[in-house]
């Protein structure tokens, strides 16, 4: 597949178009922001290991059946994807209380949510990233209810999923967010999953292994998320086919 001219530039990745209309390139860069894109840095290594480990999750929720945009990897730092209509929307997960919602409800950080939540954020970094309900997108134009109805039950099923592949590695899945999109009007997970975009807890202690150690300043933040992957599983040295 030949790699074409530059469509976007995010604050993590580069979006490719490619010689196939339904296909893009996704490069991972190690640009690393928190705070809506206030606090930015670089990160050795981190667009290798974010790439490794998104292809990992995805072929996982691939193989059990979840419609992914991931199709392979093409290089240390970028994958070959499904073209995606993106619907502009952030599906948050929370199966322990952490981050904005212990700063919005005031909960206490680390109760277990039974059942765990669901809620929706518009993705529009000058707004905030307000959050939104399904009412709102389907007056605003952001999505239509039935995609948004698929996308929440294709989430909880990545939940019971994930949940389960993370503890394995003796981590706790405590939140993460989601894109999905539309690939010829089906519903498909698209964007990444990796430590950037979810918190995972060491079980036993307890200690952030995720994204917080870069938002709190806690330092070893590509160490923590190389731990991760072994964790499961994850050989960040393989060489691509
Ligand atoms: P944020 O960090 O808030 O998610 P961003 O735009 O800065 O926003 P990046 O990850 O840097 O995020 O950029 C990648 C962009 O590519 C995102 O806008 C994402 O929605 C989009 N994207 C991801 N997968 C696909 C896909 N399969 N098809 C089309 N667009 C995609
Ligand atoms: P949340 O606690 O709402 O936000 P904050 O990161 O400000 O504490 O986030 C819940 C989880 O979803 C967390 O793992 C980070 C992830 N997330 C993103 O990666 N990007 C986003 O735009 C949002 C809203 C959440």
């Amino acid at each position: 597949m030949e790699k074409r001219q530059e469509l976007y530039a995010g604050k993590a990745k580069s979006v490719f178009e490619t010689d196939d209309p339904d296909r893009l390139i996704l490069e991972f860069r190690d640009d690393t922001s928190a705070f809506d894109g206030k606090k930015v840095e670089q990160l050795e290594r981190k667009g290798r290991v974010n790439n490794r480990f998104n292809a990992f999750i995805m072929n996982a929720l691939k193989e059990a059946g979840i419609p992914v945009h991931f199709e392979r990897l093409r290089s240390n730092t970028e994958c070959e994807v499904k073209r995606l209509t993106m619907m502009p929307v952030e599906c948050v997960v929370r199966n322990i209380a952490a981050g904005g919602l212990c700063r919005r409800l005031g909960v206490e950080e680390g109760i277990a949510l039974t059942p765990p939540t669901f809620e929706l954020f518009l993705k529009n970094d000058e707004k905030g990233d307000p959050m939104i309900n399904e009412s709102l997108a389907e007056t605003f134009g952001w999505a239509r209810r039935e995609h948004l109805v698929r996308a929440r039950e294709l989430t909880f099923q990545i939940n019971d999923i994930l949940q389960k592949l993370f503890l394995d590695g003796n981590l706790l899945l405590v939140d993460y967010k989601l894109e999905f999109g539309l690939f010829h009007g089906e519903v498909t997970l698209g964007d990444e999953f990796s430590p950037d975009g979810c918190r995972l807890w060491d079980a036993t202690t307890r200690e952030k292994m995720d994204k917080d150690r870069f938002r709190q300043g806690l330092g070893g933040v590509i160490e923590a998320y190389e731990e991760v992957g072994r964790r499961i599983g994850i050989d960040f040295d393989q060489t691509i086919d």
